[in-house]
């Protein structure tokens, strides 16, 4: 069991989630909003390519369509400008803003332009040669489902607005916002649908969808434990987990998380929750009425539920030196045996990148996470008068780099079962690290394909 803080997610939860979305609003295509948690294991399992931020530099935008994206959301000029110039031939979603009741996390005016401003904007984007469309958000973690039905009116009214003109919408995306019962029961995905449905009229084009929280939050379950328990004015509960490792969404308490401890159906009562840090913000609830165990102390276990989304992904780098919150994934396929085996040399490395143990362990390290495999552990070895190996042990089995610093060569060796990592991604990008000038690699598929 690795040391807490640790956050687990269950992929095939998430799998059953994203069909949930699926089967409860059929008509629409789901995109996942990678922002809710970035994991390449989660992205292998939900591929979608769109680019929902509507603040961007133009380097992302050329960045993006470099790497093939063609779908955009924008709200201001500027950035339909850059469109034009930099994202031809796009999909560009107007996001406006919709009048709807405050969610759980509010955008409040952050984001959206006004529908009168959406139509003169999606002029423009027709006149640049872009595909216009159309998108909103209702706000995350939205509980009052009237916001969809105001969203879709908004829209329609906007649609018809273009028709006038002659420009057809390709689409339009409604974003996320679907709610998840964290403490409190929430509106169900059949009720949200029938809410979008209730706004449908014919002036509107196909609908699309880009979820976030509904589909991962409840995958995840984040491990923590006591630090200490302090009676001060009120009895104050301190946990290695708090605002800056992962738990962001309780600014403002507006996230209220259920909590389990290693002390159930024992007497408890009402505590302030804090996280680890020595800033005066990390305090998770102190309005929000929270009961916990009176047996509970330091050590003891405190299991946060619900927290797939939007967690992992806000833990800072660092801050008071905690780590980034760590993840682990369950539920990868099982009972296939299969496994893909890469063999491979890289040339014209610098030497003394070759020799040097820490940088070629922690470049291993991270080129395997980065191809999806999951290191548990890493040992090297360094040889006289030079040469390195460094092996690593994966929990789809291994992989190990050897090193020659006098010829600038090195060879590699990534052996992964089942079908989360990719062994021969994992070669490509330690090669990029490694600036090798020559790859020469070969796949053996072992097993049952
Ligand atoms: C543009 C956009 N799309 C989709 C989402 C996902 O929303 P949610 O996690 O509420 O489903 C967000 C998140 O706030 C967003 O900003």
């Amino acid at each position: 069991m690795p040391d807490t803080p640790f956050l687990t997610i269950d992929l095939d939860r998430v799998r059953a989630n994203y069909r949930a979305v699926r089967a409860a609003l059929p008509e629409a295509t789901v995109y996942y909003a990678v922002k809710a948690n970035p994991a390449p294991e989660i992205i292998r399992l939900l591929v979608s390519l769109s680019y929902g931020n509507t603040i961007k530099k133009a380097a992302d935008v050329a960045f993006a369509h470099r790497l093939g994206v063609r779908r955009f959301s924008f709200d201001a000029a500027d950035d339909l400008e850059n469109l034009g110039r930099l994202a031809p031939d796009s999909v560009a979603a107007c996001r406006f803003l919709v009048d709807a009741p405050a969610s759980g996390t509010p955008f409040g005016r952050k984001f959206g332009c006004a529908p009168d401003e959406a139509i003169r904007l999606l002029s423009r984007a027709a006149d640049l040669g872009l595909r216009p469309a159309l998108c909103f958000h209702v706000g995350s973690q939205q509980c009052d489902i009237r916001a969809w039905t105001t969203g879709m009116t908004q829209a329609s009214g906007i649609a018809k607005a273009l028709s006038s003109k002659g420009i057809r919408l390709e689409s339009i995306n409604l974003g996320g916002g679907f709610p998840v019962a964290y403490r409190d029961p929430v509106p169900s995905l059949a009720e949200c649908a029938a809410a979008i449905r209730s706004g449908l009229d014919p002036s509107l084009p196909p609908l699309a969808i880009e979820p976030g929280r509904v589909i991962v939050a409840s995958a995840g379950t984040i491990h923590a434990s006591v630090v200490s328990v302090a009676e001060r004015d009120r009895r104050w509960v301190y946990l290695d987990i708090g605002r800056y490792n992962g738990l962001a969404e309780t600014e403002n308490e507006y996230i209220p998380y259920r909590l389990t401890t290693s002390h159930p159906s024992t007497p408890d009562g009402p505590v302030v929750i804090a996280g680890p840090t020595c800033d005066g913000d990390d305090v998770l609830y102190q309005h929000t009425p929270y009961r916990l165990p009176l047996a509970l102390s330091a050590g003891d276990r405190v299991d946060i539920h619900d927290v797939g989304a939007y967690t992992a992904s806000y833990s800072s780098v660092s801050f008071n030196g905690i780590p980034p919150l760590p993840t682990y994934f369950t539920g990868a396929p099982t009972g296939t045996f299969a496994g893909r085996h890469v063999l491979a040399e890289l040339h014209g490395i610098e030497p003394a990148a070759l020799d040097d143990l820490d940088f070629l362990s922690e470049t291993l390290q991270r080129t395997l996470k980065q191809a999806g495999a999951t290191v548990c552990d890493v040992v090297s070895k360094r040889f006289e008068p030079q040469g390195v190996t460094v092996l690593a042990l994966l929990a789809e089995s291994h992989a190990s780099v050897h090193t020659y610093p006098e010829r600038g060569s090195m060879f590699v060796d990534v052996f992964t079962c089942g079908p989360h990592a990719d062994p021969a991604e994992a070669v490509r990008l330690l090669g990029e690290a490694l600036s090798a000038s020559r790859v020469v690699s070969q796949t053996v598929h072992r097993g049952q394909s």
